[in-house]
C-alpha cells in the first residue's frame, strides 16, 4: 500500500549531555566541523539531564518548509542555518523505505521531499557550558534517523552528521565513555567520528556532581572562541600535537582499568590546559570565574587531605564545575560542596536534583581537620547564591526512544511544548 500523501509521521527521542575529560578545542576544518585533536567524554544519565526532541515529516508542511522550536520558541532562521541543514539533509540522504504504523510504505524518495518540523527542549540551562547543544543535536540526528529509518553506510556515520551540528554532539550518540577521533582530510573527514570505548556498564561507580555557577548564556560561544584560539594561541598547537595524543592513550588505559587516580589527574590537567589555551588566546577568553576557581582550590585541598585523588574537576566553555568522583566518596564531596556553596534555605530539594543524595550528603559530619585544610587552601567563606543548583548524576546510555512525550501536535505538526514557569 502506498503512503497517505498528507499523513504526518512523527517520533520522539531523547539524548544525554556529555562532559569531556580530554577537551575538543580548535577546528582543523571549519567547513566540515572537524577538530584539531581527539577528545573523550562521559555521556551523562538522561534521568538527570537530557534533550527531548520530537521530529515530524509531512507533505502538509510544504508551504512553511522546515521549522524548529527550541524550548517552546520558534527559531525562524533555522531552515537556512548550516548546522541544522547539515543534520536534516545528512540523515535524509541515509533514509530508507519504511513501513509506517498503518501498514503503508514511505519510500526513501518520499522522505527526502517532505519538510521537517522539530521541537526540542532541555531539562537543564541552555548554552551555559552544560553541553546543551551536544544533547540537542544528538537527539535531533537520532530522532531523524529513527523517523526515516536511516541506515549507516559505515559504523559511526550518524555521528559524522551530528558532528556537523555541533562537534561535541557526536559523542552523545553513544553511552558511557566515548572518544571522538579527529579524522583526516585524506579520508574526506569521514573518519572524524565518535567511537564508544566502554559502555556505561563498565564503570558504574562513576558519578558527576555539577555545580551550576551561572545559568546565563555564555559570553563567547565555543565556535567563536575556538576560531580565535586557532588564529592566535601558540600553546594550542603544542597541546593538539604533543599533549593530547599522550593523554588519550593514558586516559583510555585508566578508564579500562577503572583507575580513578589517573583518570582524575588527567581530567583536571586537561581542563587546566584548555583554560590555559583560552588565556593564551588573544584577546584572552575567560570562561571560569572566581567561583569556578574557588571550586578548584577546595577540590585540590580535599584531595591533598586524603593524599589521593578522590574528586576531579573539569570546566567547559562556561563557569560551571563538573566534579567526577566515585560513588563511595560522593556523599562526602557533596557535603563539602554544600558547606561552601550552601542551599538558599534548608529545603535542598530544589537545589539538588536528587533528593536521596541531598539527604545523604546533609547527614555527613565533615571532619573538622578536612574543613580546616580546605579553609586554609580554599580561602572561601560559605556563601549562599554563588551556586544556583547542583546536579548529581552518573554515566548513562546513548539516545533513547520516548513514548510518553510529544512536543508536536499529531494533527497539525505544530509545537505544543511550553517551558515550565521559572522559579
Ligand atoms: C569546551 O561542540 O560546542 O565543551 O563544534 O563549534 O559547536 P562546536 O563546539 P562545541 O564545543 C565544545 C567544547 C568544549 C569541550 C568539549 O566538549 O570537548
Amino acid at each position: 500500500m502506498s503512503a497517505d500523501t498528507d499523513a504526518i509521521y512523527m517520533t520522539t527521542v531523547s539524548a544525554g549531555t556529555n562532559i569531556a575529560v580530554i577537551k575538543y578545542w580548535g577546528k582543523a576544518d571549519a567547513d566540515f566541523n572537524t577538530p584539531l585533536n581527539d577528545s573523550v567524554s562521559v555521556t551523562l544519565d538522561q534521568k538527570d539531564l537530557r534533550a527531548v526532541t520530537t521530529v515530524a515529516a509531512s507533505n502538509r508542511f510544504m508551504s512553511g518548509g522546515d521549522r524548529l522550536w527550541l524550548n517552546g520558541v520558534e527559531d525562524c532562521g533555522a531552515a537556512t542555518n548550516r548546522r541544522f541543514r547539515a543534520c536534516i539533509d545528512g540523515v535524509k540522504a541515509l533514509a530508507t523505505d519504511k513501513t509506517a504504523d498503518d501498514g503503508t510504505v514511505v519510500t526513501k524518495a518520499m522522505w527526502q521531499s517532505m519538510p521537517i518540523h522539530v521541537s526540542s527542549f532541555n531539562t537543564f540551562p541552555t548554552a551555559a557550558g552544560l553541553a546543551s547543544s551536544a544533547a540537542g543535536y544528538a537527539a535531533l540526528v537520532a530522532a531523524l534517523a529513527d523517523l526515516m529509518q536511516a541506515r549507516e553506510e559505515f559504523p559511526g556515520q550518524l555521528s559524522t552528521i551530528a558532528r556537523q551540528g555541533s562537534g561535541s554532539a557526536c559523542r552523545s550518540l553513544y553511552g558511557g565513555f566515548v572518544a571522538w577521533r579527529a579524522g583526516t582530510k585524506e579520508a574526506h573527514w569521514l573518519d572524524s567520528k565518535a567511537d564508544c570505548i566502554q559502555p556505561e556498564s563498565h564503570w558504574p561507580e562513576i558519578r558527576a556532581l555539577i555545580l551550576v555557577v551561572s545559568d546565563e548564556k555564555k559570553d563567547t560561544s565555543s565556535t567563536a572562541g575556538m576560531s580565535t584560539s586557532v588564529a592566535t594561541s601558540a600553546l594550542l598547537n603544542h597541546r593538539a600535537t604533543v599533549v593530547v595524543p599522550e593523554r588519550m592513550t593514558a586516559m583510555k588505559a585508566a578508564w579500562n582499568a577503572k583507575d580513578f587516580e589517573t583518570f582524575g589527574k588527567i581530567t583536571m590537567q586537561d581542563s587546566n590546559q584548555f583554560h590555559a589555551v583560552c588565556l593564551d588566546t588573544y584577546p584572552p577568553i575567560f570562561y571560569m570565574n572566581d567561583i569556578s576557581r574557588s571550586v578548584i582550590r577546595i577540590v585540590t585541598a580535599y584531595n591533598a587531605f586524603h593524599q589521593s585523588i578522590r574528586a576531579a574537576y573539569t570546566f567547559d566553555a562556561g563557569p560551571n564545575a563538573v566534579i567526577y568522583c566515585l560513588q563511595e566518596h560522593s556523599a562526602e564531596i557533596g557535603a563539602l560542596m554544600l558547606h561552601y556553596y550552601p542551599a538558599p534555605d534548608s529545603n535542598t530539594n530544589d537545589y539538588i536534583n536528587n533528593a536521596e543524595f541531598a539527604t545523604e550528603a546533609a547527614a555527613i559530619a565533615l571532619d573538622p581537620a578536612l574543613l580546616d585544610a580546605c579553609n586554609r587552601t580554599g580561602r572561601r567563606d560559605p556563601t549562599v547564591g554563588d551556586v544556583r543548583k547542583m546536579y548529581y548524576t552518573q554515566s548513562g546510555p546513548g539516545p533513547l526512544p520516548v513514548s510518553d512525550i510529544c512536543n508536536l501536535d499529531p494533527q497539525t505538526g505544530l509545537n505544543v511544548y511550553t517551558p515550565p514557569p521559572s522559579k
